[in-house]
């Protein structure tokens, strides 16, 4: 407050005069660069996911309208998890900090000046591609999506089951995916599976498996969507893999370039690996399929809480609860998906917020690596919502009109998941 009103005043006074407080408008190399590079080319470069390359200075020129607009809207970076539940790694990437934009325009304003390289503060451009690999796995053959799904035309959901090749149980602990045709690929979601749950199928041509992942779910480890950086799981810790188990990297393709038919995708994942760990993670599915959507419900919201109990029954047998140590979530709707929450109520009634947004993106799906771990006992409470805008005006919406929608793995119909890795403490 003490410092917006003098500028509101100056600026009601003085229409002419700059925002801000600083003598000298920021330069390309005092700032601008530093924030475009933290917070927008680890999607927009030339290998990146988005459409326009802006690491060049002549190309945020160019651009610098649009550019500030979608900042401004608060489009752009994609809204991920508010930084004021949680911090997350990587989060000095994730979300815009309202001075950069402030910055940004002050820098338009005084016609984009390059300044003096002397005062150079550029950060390192970061990609999502994950360094020290000890293990790829990558789809047989180049695939070209078949695109033949009627009820969900141009989109195609492909799973395709790879070996690891280890004969010895091994332990994931980090990832990060290998993106080859760009233009094709929407999202990938990784599971690992045993051999004996996977359908029959060809393994060069994968299955469709719009439908098919139910059974799978469990065995979910991470989510990628574009801009996503490399997960790595805390120090000492790891997912542990079985000789006769498979990593299926479920595909999500789309028609990103219709003038490219011919247009083929050999994506891949990498992994760092190790033989043993401290503390082995698991992925906990935490959700409902019980929730229905009323036709037309702008922000409809399900939530529902699960209070730990000190101890189960088992076999006759009187067991404790162990903890459990969260470390990563990763929130996942369809594509009406609009709102989410995850908080966690100590048993002393503190409050922890573990992923909250109102602006849930299915195209923009993360999987958050907390800072600091969440640890869930025994008598505490856990809280999961999701909101869906099942509107007519929704820009995602894919009936008309729309109609009462419940669970379903198909994109037309909708999930409430927040899939929760980490580890039990006995
Ligand atoms: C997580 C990836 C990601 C990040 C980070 C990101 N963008 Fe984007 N951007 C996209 C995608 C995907 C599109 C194309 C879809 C769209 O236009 O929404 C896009 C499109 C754009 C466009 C061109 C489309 C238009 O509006 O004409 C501009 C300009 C833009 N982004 C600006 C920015 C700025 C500025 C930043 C950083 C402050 C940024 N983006 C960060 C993914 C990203």
């Amino acid at each position: 407050m003490r410092f917006l009103f003098p500028m509101l005043l100056v600026v009601a006074c003085a229409p002419s005069a700059k925002k801000g407080e600083r003598a000298q408008a920021p330069t390309w190399h005092s700032d601008v660069q530093r924030i475009v590079d933290t917070h927008c080319t680890r999607c927009h470069q030339a290998e990146g996911t988005a459409p326009v390359d802006l690491t060049t200075r002549a190309a945020v020129e160019q651009w610098s309208d649009r550019m500030l607009e979608r900042m401004l809207a608060g489009e752009m970076p994609p809204p991920v998890s508010e930084p004021d539940c949680r911090d997350y790694v990587g989060s000095e990437h994730l979300s815009l900090p309202a001075d950069a934009v402030v910055a940004f325009e002050e820098w338009m304003d005084a016609g984009m000046p390059e300044g003096d390289p002397a005062d150079s503060t550029a950060a390192t451009i970061v990609t999502t591609e994950l360094s020290e690999v000890d293990l790829t796995v990558q789809l047989p053959i180049p695939h070209r999506p078949f695109f033949d799904d009627t009820r969900n035309p141009n989109n195609e959901y492909r799973c395709f089951a790879l070996e690891h090749g280890q004969d010895e149980p091994f332990f994931i602990t980090a990832l990060g995916p290998q993106i080859d045709a760009i233009p094709l690929v929407h999202h990938i979601v990784v599971y690992v599976d045993n051999i004996d749950d996977i359908p029959e199928h060809d393994p060069e041509e994968g299955w469709d498996c719009i439908d098919n992942m139910a059974g799978l779910d469990e065995g979910m480890i991470a989510g990628w969507a574009p801009g996503a950086l490399p997960f790595e799981f805390p120090e000492g810790t790891g997912y542990r893999i079985e000789p006769n188990e498979r990593i299926i990297l479920q595909m999500h393709y789309y028609d990103g370039a219709p003038d490219q038919p011919d247009l083929r995708d050999q994506s891949g994942y990498d992994f760092r690996i190790t033989d043993s760990v401290d503390t082995e993670l698991i992925m906990v599915p935490y959700g409902t399929y019980n929730f229905s959507i009323p036709a037309g419900d702008p922000a409809y919201t399900y939530g529902f809480e699960l209070e730990l109990p000190e101890s189960f029954e088992l076999d006759g047998l009187e067991i404790p609860v162990p903890d459990f140590t969260i470390y990563g979530v990763f929130p996942h709707m369809h594509v009406l998906g609009s709102g989410y929450e995850l908080t966690v109520t100590q048993e002393d009634g503190t409050e922890e917020c573990v992923v909250r947004s109102d602006k849930y993106d299915f195209n923009n799906q993360l999987t958050y690596d907390l800072k600091e771990p969440v640890v869930l006992g025994p008598g505490d409470k856990l809280w999961w919502s999701c909101t869906w805008d099942n509107s007519a005006t929704n820009p995602d919406q894919m009936f008309d009109p729309p109609v009462e929608i419940g669970y379903g793995e198909r994109t037309d119909q909708e999930m409430c998941w927040a899939f929760t890795l980490g580890a039990l403490t006995f």
